[in-house]
């Protein structure tokens, strides 16, 4: 009888598929792939108070000798900085994105750059980018996150 064999085979592939789905609705989201192809795993803020980071206390541009970290606290319904002033950073350096939320989850999503990540309250996420060229690049939160969601955007300037 080969009933019990279809029911195996179905049931393996219900299993796969629902695999899959949660990889998609999770794994991707959360391990951010920057542009040299390599993933990045968020790092945990203990307590989920983002403000202990003097980084995240005074979110903006930082020159580093390392090169050019950039910290982002992304809330409702701001990119700070992003919104209210651009974020400028150089061509041709590799900038390393630092993104928090102190409220709802969100998302950051860089137009001309395959940088598209959540960004979860209590996480940080992180991804580098280098900009070839000069330009403007315009932010856009693409995870619902309350009546003013679809206002919520940004700017990066690359000069
Ligand atoms: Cu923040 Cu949608």
């Amino acid at each position: 009888r080969f009933e019990r064999l279809w029911f195996g085979a179905s049931l393996v592939l219900i299993v796969a598929f629902i695999g899959t789905i949660i990889y998609g609705a999770v794994g991707p989201g959360i391990a951010m792939v920057d542009d040299s192809g390599g993933t990045v795993e968020p790092s945990v803020i203990a307590d989920g108070n983002y403000e202990q980071t003097d980084n995240f206390r005074e979110p903006g541009v930082y020159d580093t000798e390392d090169g050019v970290d950039v910290y982002v606290v992304a809330r409702q319904y701001l990119f700070q900085p992003g919104t209210s002033e651009p974020i400028r950073v150089p061509a041709g350096e590799e900038i390393s994105f630092h993104v928090t939320s102190p409220d709802v989850t969100h998302g950051f999503n860089l137009a001309g750059t395959n940088v598209n990540t959540m960004v979860i309250p209590g996480q940080v996420a992180e991804f580098s980018v280098t900009f070839e060229e000069t330009g403007e690049h315009g932010i856009v939160c693409h995870e619902y996150c309350g009546s003013g969601h679809h206002t919520m955007e940004g700017k990066v300037v690359v000069v």
